[in-house]
């Protein structure tokens, strides 16, 4: 027997210890304090350690079960085949040693044939389906043993009531991941933003609160999903050979199978697969931590067979994490372009998510109530989809004595003008206006930006050397610019002067809609400003209107009707209108006739999935253009569905409503023969 040294055996213990304690947390308690890949690293390292000295291999070793105990509140399921757990892999080699091992048990020569799916970061959940009919649902618990969540199931739409075929098996069961799609996961998250609610951490603790809710109602309110990936017990049905045929099977019973599940003829082939969504990870509609890789055929399944924890024929394999822990180092104060004044968190610098992230903002005041968060406090950083990085947590039990309050100032950071929080808003502002260098700043890089005026070469940088030299005060001075002055500045040639000068006097020539999103008058973004300019044509009409004539308008309530009045109202606003046309800016009023007859006017449009030839941002720019309103979800309501590559429920649900649907090339076929191409 290998002797055991005592630092070593304290690890393991305390590694035992720390394990079992963030198990409860997660299973149990439902409230994870670390990231899954600190929990993970934490796990291998006893692993390794047990490996070497397996005299340490206790009875209650966290590497010995699979997860935690049910809660009392359900009624417990006994799960006759137990739901198992994966074995990681990190890297390709691990990838690789995984393969090798299957193909030496099965003493295979050839190449193996592999199912590749998603690893969907939700909970996992078993459906008992008899005589074809649903007649219960179970989380997993500890594999052994879950709850009975069967009136909580049946409020996901896409877990079917009854099985699509007329001659179904006696017993069913159907195994899967509930998860919540990242755009229900930031709506529940805004909507409790609003409501003064705790948050959500991430889709996978929302979707685990929303099935642990025993009134069924709060969980059909969440807008969850089922996507189903094996079967458990079966009786009553000869199966197919392989995993992908089971698969097909489901699907066409009614389960909902993920849309990029995908069979490799060897291992090679499950290298490029976790190579090309890594890739796409971020665009996808959920949040997905891996790729499990799964051997297709169902009897050399059955021959691999079983370990402790997880089967010997699958294997995750994990991506970057998208949560990571991290230091609070500091807290500094920024102002926007509205004064408002935003804490935004300096960090240790982390790999998360695909990039290393070293600030976060903290949004508000009552973000860092909320977190009750420290400087010097280590903290959870998440980073998934293109959503900007966010602290989500604060891990208290590594609080240092030295931790420090996070304070408002009372005065601007940058003007010194005293900050103010109005009530019933979240935000606090500098009172300075536009005597503040930074909320100048902000409006003149507004201004320029490619969705306003649209000047070319005037990056952030640049803009904030002209105003820090006090070559420009507000926005018309950029036309006031000479080309000796623009020489001087850092980073600046004859060429880039000129192509700069040359930018800006293009760019007096623009569009209503782009000049009135360039005021940045506050609440109008890019859509409010297209609906202003079409109904009121004219920059005289608008300046005139009444707050009564706003409320008319698409898309404005009784607040920005009066943003927008107050803007007008003041004469520092109307001056600096004033002195920008007679620099030269312009641009066409929009004839009343015109604005009726754009030809997809009252038309709703839904974009889905990714083309190949055209941005988001762009397709739904031209949509616009052409009259339609650009909406998130699909309903009876809807014009017409325009779909790209892995697309899925949106289109799925447009052609059961019967909504007309365009795919990428009839899209653009559209869009030429309006002259928009
Ligand atoms: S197969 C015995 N397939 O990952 C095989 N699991 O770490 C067990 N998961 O508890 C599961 N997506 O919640 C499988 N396509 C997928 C999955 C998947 C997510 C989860 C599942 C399971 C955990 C295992």
């Amino acid at each position: 027997m290998v002797d055991v040294d005592p630092v070593t055996r304290e690890e393991a213990l305390a590694l035992c210890e720390e394990l079992n304690r963030h198990n409860h947390r997660y299973y149990v308690l439902d409230n994870p304090t670390i990231p899954d890949a600190e929990y993970d690293r934490l796990m291998q390292r006893l692993q390794r350690i047990e490996s070497q000295y397996p005299s340490l291999k206790t009875a209650d070793s966290p590497t010995q079960r699979v997860g935690g105990e049910p809660l009392a509140s359900f009624k417990p399921v006994a799960h006759e085949v137990p739901m198992l757990s994966l074995d990681n892999a990190f890297s390709d080699d691990e990838l690789l040693d995984f393969n090798r091992r299957v193909t030496e048990w099965l003493k295979l020569s050839g190449s193996l044939e592999y199912a590749c799916e998603p690893k969907l970061d939700g909970v996992a959940v078993s459906l008992l389906y008899r005589d074809g009919v649903l007649i219960r649902g179970a989380t997993r618990g500890d594999g052994a043993a879950g709850e009975d969540i069967t009136e909580n199931v049946r409020t996901i739409n896409s877990i079917p009531l009854k099985l699509q075929t007329n001659s179904p098996p006696h017993l069913l069961e159907v195994r899967g991941e509930i998860y919540l799609p990242r755009a229900g996961f930031e709506k529940l998250n805004t909507e409790a933003r609003t409501l003064g609610e705790k948050l959500f951490v991430n889709p996978r603790n929302a979707a685990a609160g929303s099935l642990r809710q025993l009134d069924s109602k709060i969980t059909a309110s969440r807008s969850l999903e089922m996507a189903a990936y094996s079967l458990g017990r079966i009786e009553g049905l000869v199966q197919p050979e392989t995993h992908s045929e089971t698969l097909e099977l489901l699907r066409r019973w009614g389960f909902l199978i993920n849309p990029h599940v995908e069979v490799t003829a060897d291992i090679d082939g499950c290298l490029s697969y976790y190579r090309k969504m890594v890739d796409i990870r971020d665009q996808l509609p959920c949040d997905i931590d891996g790729i499990v890789y799964k051997v297709n055929n169902l009897y050399l399944q059955q021959r691999l067979g079983f370990v402790a924890r997880a089967p010997r024929w699958a294997i995750a394999r994990k991506f970057p994490a998208q949560e990571e822990i991290t230091l609070l180092k500091e807290v500094e104060f920024q102002v926007g372009r509205t004064g408002a004044v935003t804490p935004v968190a300096r960090l240790e610098p982390v790999f998360v998510g695909g990039v290393t992230v070293s600030n976060a903002t903290l949004h508000n005041q009552d973000e860092v109530a909320r977190l009750g968060i420290k400087v010097g406090d280590t903290v959870i950083v998440r980073r998934a989809g293109d959503v900007i990085p966010q602290i989500v947590s604060v891990v208290l039990e590594k609080r240092p004595v030295n931790a420090r309050d996070i304070v408002f100032p009372d005065h601007c950071p940058i003007c010194h003008s005293p900050v103010e929080r109005v009530e019933g808003e979240v935000v606090t502002r500098c009172s300075g206006g536009l005597i503040c260098s930074a909320q100048r700043k902000e409006a003149i890089k507004h201004y320029a930006s490619r969705k306003a005026m649209d000047i070319e070469g005037l990056g952030d940088k640049l803009v904030e050397q002209l105003v820090d030299q006090e070559l420009v005060h507000s926005v018309e001075d950029l036309y006031r610019l000479q080309i000796e002055q623009l020489e001087g500045l850092e980073r600046m040639g004859k060429k880039s002067a000129q192509n700069l000068l040359a930018s800006l006097d293009t760019s007096k020539e623009t569009t209503f809609p782009h000049f009135l999103y360039a005021l940045g008058i506050r609440e109008v973004g890019e859509a409010t400003a297209r609906s202003l300019a079409q109904h009121f044509g004219s920059l005289a009409l608008l300046c005139s209107s009444t707050r009564e004539d706003l409320l008319e308008v698409t898309d404005v309530g009784p607040i920005v009707a009066h943003f927008i009045h107050e803007f007008f109202q003041q004469t520092d606003n109307l001056d600096v209108i004033k002195r920008l046309k007679e620099a030269g800016v312009h641009w066409p009023d929009i004839m009343p006739q015109d604005r009726q007859l754009l030809p997809l006017s009252g038309q709703t449009w839904v974009l889905t999935g990714a083309m190949d030839t055209m941005g988001r941002a762009e397709a739904k720019e031209r949509l616009q253009q052409l009259g339609a309103k650009v909406a998130g979800s699909v309903s009876a309501k809807t014009s017409c569905v325009v779909f790209g590559a892995d697309a899925g429920s949106k289109l799925k649900k447009a052609k059961k409503l019967g909504v007309s649907v365009l795919n990428e090339a009839e899209f653009l076929a559209m869009l030429t023969a309006n002259g928009l191409l």
